[in-house]
């Protein structure tokens, strides 16, 4: 296996960080590695926040359902779907132009999310960790102050960084389903009863209480928390100025 894979196979989220700082040219190594990436029609409609203030960071942990790590980061990147930069280059340029619709947002995250994961590899290539926060989507109102946003930038992902500390090098990687309930020939097809049973079960290996059991409390955890529902609301809220007139 040849190193990229062994890395790409063995990543794991790293959510404690050694106490150093990283390097300059680490730092950009990261960010051009993002930039590298491929976006639709080399658009780049993503935006990088490189947030170096302490205070911020500390804003953004509570911000994020309270994820105290955040603020212990050693680099954190937000990465904003930016359907604004291609908007005023319209304008700039009188050209005959029209409002970001769905489709152009919904490109707009596939750019800034390839950019994140190409970020997340060049620093696991260096010996960094890393992980996403999805909750960055969370208090569209309290985000938008902080960090300065307008209509049509969204903050579709956060990474934070750092030198994993030993216990984060040794915890075990959560494993995944198997391939086949994964990856299907040809055309999509809903998995059966039986089949989402199975795929469960053997990924849990049994160190779980049981199907419905397992599921309840996920749900409960995940699904129907607090979290989810301030997610779904301040989503709704960013999605709203992509299709309402
Ligand atoms: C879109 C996205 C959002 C995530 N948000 C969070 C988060 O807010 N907090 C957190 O601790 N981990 C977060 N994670 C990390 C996942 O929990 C993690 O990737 C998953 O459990 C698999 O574990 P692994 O990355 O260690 O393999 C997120 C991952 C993704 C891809």
């Amino acid at each position: 296996m040849n190193d990229l894979l062994a890395a790409l196979y063995s990543r794991k989220s790293v959510r404690a960080y050694e106490d150093r700082a990283i390097p300059a040219d680490a730092v950009e190594s990261i960010l051009r590695a993002a930039i590298e990436a491929p976006s639709a029609g080399n658009q780049q409609q993503y935006t990088i926040l490189d947030i170096e203030d302490q205070e911020l960071k500390e804003r953004l942990a509570v911000l994020c359902d309270n994820q105290p790590f955040i603020a212990k980061a050693k680099l954190v990147l937000v990465f904003l779907a930016d359907c604004r930069k291609w908007l005023r280059a319209y304008e700039f340029a009188k050209v005959e132009h029209r409002r970001p619709g769905p489709g152009d947002f919904l490109l707009a995250c596939e750019d800034a999310l390839i950019a994140a994961q190409s970020s997340v590899i060049a620093a696991e290539s260096l010996g960094i960790g890393s992980c996403y926060i999805g909750d960055v989507l969370e208090n569209r109102e309290a985000m938008g102050e902080l960090l300065g946003l307008k209509d049509y930038v969204v903050p579709i992902c956060m990474l934070v960084f750092g030198y994993p500390t030993r216990q984060q090098l040794e915890r075990i990687k959560p494993r995944r389903f198997a391939p086949k309930y994964t990856i299907l020939k040809n055309a999509y097809r809903e998995l059966s009863e039986e089949e989402t049973r199975t795929m469960l079960d053997e990924r849990n290996a049994g160190a779980d209480p049981g199907f419905e059991a397992f599921v309840d409390a996920f749900c409960k955890r995940k699904y129907m928390s607090a979290f989810a529902a301030e997610l779904n609301r301040s989503s709704q809220d960013y999605l709203r100025e992509f299709w309402e007139e």
